[in-house]
Order: C-alpha cells, then structure tokens, then sequence
C-alpha cells in the first residue's frame, strides 16, 4: 500500500523536536515558526507533557464513553478555570472539524433551526457541516452543497445587519481571527454585532477558536477581546500540543440529553493527560503573558521592515505580506536560514510559533529574515 498523495510536502523529513526547535533526518536544526501548523503550544516534547502522558499510558490507555472517567471532569473544570468560562459545559472529541461539526449540529438541535451564517475567506474544517460554512468551493464535493448556509463578507456590519434581515439562523460561526484566510482580524464592533443580532433573534454565536484561541492571540479566546461572550466555542489545535483533542465548550442555557451528541476516540485518557499537561504548563510558564511579551515584540519590530507591505495579527498570531520582489522569502527562509513559518491566501507568511517562544528566538528568527530579504 502506498499513501493517498493529497499534501504537497515540502522535500525535508522532520524526526525530532524540542521546545522551538526541530531536526531533520540530516541533523539540521530548524527554528519552528509554525508550530507544525499552531498546534504546538507549549513546545515540541515538553517534559511535563512527555511524564503526563507517560504516565497514563502506564495506568490506562483506553475505555469508551460508557463509564466514569475521572481525568474528564479533571479537565473540565481546569479548562474552566484557566479559560475564564467557569459555568460552561465541555464536549471532547477529537479535531477542530470535529469540533465545529457538533457546535453546529447543538445550534440547530437547540433553535429547532437550519441555516447557518458564515464569512467569506472562513475555514471551518473538511467534515460535511464544517466544509459547508468553509468559504472554498474548491474543497466542497457536490454532496456537501447545500441551501443552509449563507455567506457574509467578514468585518461588514451592513452586511451582518441585511444578512439577519432576510434570513432566520441557526448559528453564526466566526473566526476571531481568521488564519487560513490570511490573519485578518475580526474587529470588536463586528463581534459586538454578531453578539447582539444573536440576543435579539435568539441565534447561537458559534465562536471557532481551534486556531486562534487556547492562548495564541494573548486572551484566551480571540474573540473575548472585544468583550462579548459566544454561547459555543470550539477549541482543538493546541489544547494537546500535538496529541489529537478538541473540545466544544457549551454556555449553561443549552440543555444536555443522552444520545444527543457522541464519539467513541472523544476525551479518551491519554488525550485528556495530555489536554491537562497543556493547561498546567501554560499556568505554570503564564505562557498567555509570554504570547503577549513576544507578541508585541516581534510585531513592533516586523513593522520596521520596508520590505514587509503589510502586518496584521495578534500575539503569537502573526500574518504579514511582502513586496513582490520578495515572494521567495518563505522559501529562503526554510532552505536558507532553516526557519519554519506557515503561509496563508494571498502569499501571506503566517506566524504561528509555540506559545512558549523566548525572547532570543524571536530575535534571532528576525535576523535570520533580515538575511532571507537579501536573498531575494
Ligand atoms: C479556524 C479553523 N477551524 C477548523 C479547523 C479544522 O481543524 P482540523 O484540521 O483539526 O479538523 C482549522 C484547521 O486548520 C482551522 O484553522
């Protein structure tokens, strides 16, 4: 058997990985800009993740959702306290389509309602409701075309406002900060405005954190920057710093009924040892203020580049657009100066680091794009 060819994969083999840092097959070390696509929150092999998850493999691997299982509600309520969101509920499962996926399916169970409100340049995942409410036809097969999914431009309130004129909805679902899209930030009077459409037409605010929230942006949600709560938000990347978790986390007025929701894989011991690992070292390391130190850092010193056209994002949460006489520098970067980064629509370079990134690698990772321009 050979693999299903569906990623263009860049020509390296990538064997190890510690904190910022990871090695190739040759021994060359990278410096980890794209936490292996911002899952990576605490770094590559913690050792408090590493004993955690250990640990549990010692005691108990795997048993189904049909018993008690204590390191759940363990999660839950850490989840609680270090997120803020105290009185939610916590549904586990598996990937952020997962997530989102569920998050639409309560939406609808909970209004009695179908359709669903989204933005241009979304991404919510590849499963059948996550790719509908996805601004891409490119990756919609014909079954998953449907009628229930209307499309606003992003950041337009006379939109949003038209939008809930004509339409009845079950949920709105929206980005904080949109990645794959191109890091474009969703402003406060926006999310004010989903926030109260939503209360006055009793509609669920779906708030898709599974890249932009666990931290990444310097709040713990993107979207609590603009002060406003979602009934739902859905989390996944970096809640396991690599081991496969994702959570959907549900306001008190949503009632729970048996059967209603499920996954045989969801909130499994070893994924919930790795979840805590996660949320004890980002309390323990205040990793939320290290995103905001670092943040900042780099993007007042990425400004100063003539090069760069333009810089957007939040925290450790970083897009920016070069001239284009120096398209090649994500490239130069990775071959070059042996620096990872990810890349977004329209050429964006797409920062998207460890939350965990010193000072000094920050530093040294401007140098090293300092270097890549010139090679351009
Ligand atoms: C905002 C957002 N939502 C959902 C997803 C889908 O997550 P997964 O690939 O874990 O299904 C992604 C993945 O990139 C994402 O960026």
């Amino acid at each position: 058997m050979t693999l299903f060819d569906v990623y263009p994969l860049q020509p390296l083999t990538i064997t190890r990985g510690l904190g910022s840092r990871v090695w190739d097959d040759k021994g060359q070390e990278y410096l980890d800009m794209y936490g292996g696509h911002a899952v990576i929150s605490i770094g590559h092999s913690h050792p408090h993740w590493v004993a955690r998850i250990e640990e549990q493999l010692k005691k108990l691997a795997f048993y189904s959702n049909s018993v008690h299982l204590p390191l759940q509600k363990e999660l839950a309520e850490k989840l609680g306290v270090v997120s803020g969101k105290h009185d939610y509920r916590l549904f586990l499962c598996n990937s952020g389509a997962e997530a989102n996926e569920n998050a639409l399916k309560l939406a609808s169970f909970h209004t009695g309602r179908s359709k669903v409100l989204a933005f241009t340049k979304g991404f919510h995942g590849r499963t059948s409701l996550a790719v509908a409410v996805t601004d891409n036809p490119a990756i919609q097969a014909p079954v998953n075309a449907t009628d229930n999914v209307i499309f606003a431009p992003f950041n337009d309130i006379a939109a949003l406002e038209e939008a809930f004129r004509d339409h009845t909805f079950a949920a709105v679902i929206v980005e904080g900060i949109q990645g794959i899209g191109g890091i474009h930030v969703a402003s406060d009077v926006f999310l004010q405005k989903i926030r109260s459409l939503c209360d006055a037409t009793d509609t669920v605010f779906v708030a898709d954190s599974v890249q932009c929230g666990y931290g990444r942006s310097g709040q713990f949600f993107a979207h609590d920057r603009a002060g406003v709560q979602a009934d739902i938000y859905t989390t996944a990347k970096g809640m396991g710093n690599g081991f496969p978790v994702a959570g959907v986390l549900i306001a008190p007025n949503f009632e729970a009924k048996h059967g209603m929701l499920g996954t045989t894989f969801g909130g499994n011991p070893l994924a919930c040892a790795a979840a805590l690992a996660v949320l004890e070292v980002m309390e323990n390391e205040d990793l939320i203020g290290n995103v905001q130190k670092v943040g900042n850092y780099l993007k007042t010193e990425l400004a100063r580049f003539p090069q760069i056209t333009a810089l957007r994002g939040e925290g450790l949460m970083i897009g920016f657009e070069v001239a284009p006489e120096h398209a090649q520098v994500r490239k130069n970067l990775l071959f070059e100066q042996h620096v990872f980064t990810g890349e977004a629509k329209g050429g964006v370079v797409r920062l998207l680091p460890s939350m965990a990134l010193s000072q000094e690698d920050a530093t040294e990772f401007l140098e090293k794009l300092e270097k890549a321009f010139h090679q351009s």
